[in-house]
Order: structure tokens, then C-alpha cells, then sequence
């Protein structure tokens, strides 16, 4: 896919810190349950049924595509498909989560895990090429993939957790088991997301949501040193990579060092501090509260305003949220913050 067709190209030019005449913007979880067209189709399927079927997972890639006019599509899918390609039992109920029916807690399970899942995703590969052709150059798709800790996370505990007591345990008390878990799906992570480019993507997120539970310290050990390797291995070409965590606020300066094009942002940080510490080639991503979105319109508009405003002038600038939409939040409200940005002029 050569990125240079694409009509809305403002994602990637942004992305790759070059001027725009208005920030580009998408939203995580923008494919999800605030839409009510979401829901029609997931009452059909499972949660994993959607992914797996690529008609299925265009569809739901393309609802905020048509009916909020956003910059860019991302790809509807689920970061926890890699380990349910390692061999993890994984299911998806509504109100629970994600669940894995063998948590990998001992060397044994670990040693258990496959490295060799190309043929286990191709499923993904297929979505990217219907959604490319749906998309027809309109607008660039973003893939992605979680970052090894926080797929680590969901692998040891079993599901979401709120501590990470289990994954601690096993980095502390454990070290060479985690890396060697680490290792396992920073590789995985790297030949699926470059299978994700070769299919078609126009950009990649890497998505380190829980990353924000660790120290300073371990969070270089076993997040950053494999997202570093993850990174320098993937085919970029002119696919920007955008890295995302829970925590960037803390740990910006580390994740730039991993060399991606932009570093997503959460809210407890002001975005202009934020860029101004980084190189100045690598673009921030973000960083309104998703909860402003549940408030009235002028309320929305007077915080995207003030975040324009902080960034004036600033080449390198995505506007999205800190974190995903919120299933409960109003869907006219996230329309309304979209029209917002759209008719923004820098
Ligand atoms: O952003 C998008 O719209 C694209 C699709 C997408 C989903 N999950 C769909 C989804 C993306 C990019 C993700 C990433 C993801 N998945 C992350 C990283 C981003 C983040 O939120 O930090 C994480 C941690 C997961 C793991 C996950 N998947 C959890 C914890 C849950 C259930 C809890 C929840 O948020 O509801 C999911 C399920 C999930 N993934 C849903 C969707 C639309 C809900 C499924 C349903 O309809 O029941």
C-alpha cells in the first residue's frame, strides 16, 4: 500500500511530524460498544467470531469510518489475539472480559506456547485486504498488537487484573521465566505486525496499556527492552508506529528512545511538557480525559479548544484521547468532539 495515494493523508503526515492544516483525529475503541450499530451486529456473534470473520471485522472496522468521518480507520480486532494464537484458551463474556481457561504460571506453560502462529492470524491478514479495498484509499488504516507486558499481563492472571499481583510475582520472584515469556511474544508480536504492513496497513499501534503498573526500573527490564526490539524489527518503510501505554506521562522519554514516530499520550500529562521533552522528529498522540466526553457539548469544545490552543504551531500532533471511548458514553457526544477537531484551523 503506498501511502502516498491516500486522499486523507493528514494521519500519516502528522504521524511523521510534517505540517497539517488541522490535527488529524481518530479515537481507541472508536469500533466499539457506544454505537448502537456496534451492537446489531454484536448480538449476531461472539466477540471472537467478529474478529475472526474478516467480512465480519470490516463491517465493524467501517462503522466509525461512515458514520463519524473520522482520519483514519483502525482495524477491528483485539490485542489478546497473539495468545490465543500461542496456544492461550481464550473467550470473551460480556461484563467479565477477557478470560484465558490455562493461565501460563509455571516454566512448563511457558515452554508450552507456540512461536510459530503466521498461519493462526491469518484471519487478520484477510480483514486488512476487505477493509483496504472498502476504504479505497480514503483514509489510512491503523493495525496493531499489544506490547509483550501487558499481553504478559492478561496470559498470567488469567483476564484483567486490577494489581497485577501473579505477573509481579512471576518478574520478581522469577525473572528468567518472564523474560522467556517476554521473549515468546515480543517474537510472535513482530511477525504479526509485519504481517499486518505486508497486508496493507498504513500505520501500526503498539498498545502497552498496563505498562503504567510497573517501577521505573521494571519497566525498562520487561517493557521497554522488548518494545525497543519489537520496533527496530518491524518493516516501517512509510508506515509510522505510534506507542501507546498507560503511563507515558512517566514514561515518554523512554518510549522515544524506543524510536517510534509518535508516542501516544495520556491525560495526566500536559501534551506541549510532553513534546517538547522528546526528539523533535517523533509526534505526540492524544491526550483529552475520555471522560470530558461524557459532559455537556460546550464543555467538550471549551477542553479540545484549550488542548489546540497548548498546541499551535506544533508540526507532529494526533488529536485522540488518552485512553479508549467508554461504552457508556454518549455517541452523539464523540460526533460532536470529532466535528470539534474537524473544523479546527491552525
Ligand atoms: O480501538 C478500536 O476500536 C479497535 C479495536 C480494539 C479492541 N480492543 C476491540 C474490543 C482494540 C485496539 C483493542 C485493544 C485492546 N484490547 C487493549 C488495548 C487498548 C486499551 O484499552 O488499553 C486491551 C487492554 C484489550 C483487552 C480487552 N479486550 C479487554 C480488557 C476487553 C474487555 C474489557 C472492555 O474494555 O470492555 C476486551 C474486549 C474488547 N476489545 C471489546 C472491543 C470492542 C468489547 C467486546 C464486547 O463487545 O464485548
Amino acid at each position: 500500500m503506498n501511502t502516498t495515494n491516500l486522499h486523507n493523508d493528514l494521519l500519516i503526515k502528522a504521524a511523521f511530524s510534517e505540517p497539517t492544516p488541522r490535527p488529524p483525529v481518530w479515537m481507541m475503541r472508536q469500533a466499539g460498544r457506544f454505537m448502537p450499530q456496534y451492537w446489531e451486529i454484536k448480538n449476531k456473534y461472539s466477540f471472537l467470531e467478529m474478529c475472526k470473520t474478516p467480512e465480519i471485522a470490516a463491517d465493524v472496522t467501517m462503522l466509525p469510518v461512515d458514520l463519524l468521518d473520522i482520519d483514519a480507520a483502525i482495524l477491528f480486532s483485539d490485542i489478546l489475539v497473539t495468545a490465543e494464537a500461542m496456544g492461550g484458551d481464550l473467550s470473551f463474556t460480556q461484563g467479565v472480559g477477557p478470560k484465558f481457561a490455562n493461565p501460563v504460571r509455571s516454566q512448563q506453560d511457558i515452554n508450552c506456547l507456540n512461536t510459530d502462529v503466521s498461519n493462526k492470524l491469518d484471519y487478520v491478514a484477510d480483514a486488512i485486504k476487505v477493509v483496504q479495498e472498502r476504504l479505497n484509499k480514503r483514509i489510512p488504516l491503523i493495525g496493531f498488537a499489544g506490547a509483550p507486558f501487558t499481553v504478559m499481563s492478561y496470559l498470567v492472571e488469567g483476564g484483567s487484573s486490577k494489581d497485577f499481583k501473579l505477573t509481579k510475582l512471576m518478574l520478581h520472584n522469577h525473572p528468567e521465566m518472564a523474560h522467556q515469556l517476554l521473549s515468546k511474544i515480543a517474537a510472535v508480536t513482530v511477525t504479526y505486525l509485519n504481517m499486518q504492513i505486508a497486508a496493507g496497513v498504513n500505520a501500526v499501534q503498539l498498545f502497552d496499556s498496563w505498562a503504567l503498573a510497573l517501577s521505573w526500573d521494571d519497566y525498562k527490564e520487561f517493557s521497554h527492552r522488548y518494545n525497543v526490539e519489537i520496533i527496530s524489527k518491524l518493516n516501517r518503510k512509510d508506515i509510522p508506529v505510534i506507542s501507546f501505554c498507560k503511563g507515558s506521562s512517566v514514561f515518554a522519554p523512554l518510549m522515544a528512545e524506543a524510536k517510534p514516530d509518535v508516542v501516544s499520550v495520556d491525560w495526566n500529562a500536559d501534551l506541549l511538557d510532553i513534546k517538547s521533552e522528546l526528539p523533535k522528529n517523533i509526534a505526540v498522540q492524544g491526550n483529552l480525559d475520555p471522560h470530558i466526553l461524557y459532559a455537556d457539548k460546550p464543555v467538550i469544545k471549551k477542553y479540545i479548544h484549550k488542548l489546540f490552543e497548548r498546541m499551535r504551531n506544533q508540526n507532529g500532533f494526533i488529536f485522540n484521547l488518552g485512553h479508549g471511548i467508554m461504552p457508556d458514553i454518549p455517541f452523539e457526544n464523540v460526533k460532536y468532539a470529532i466535528d470539534v477537531v474537524k473544523a479546527f484551523t491552525y
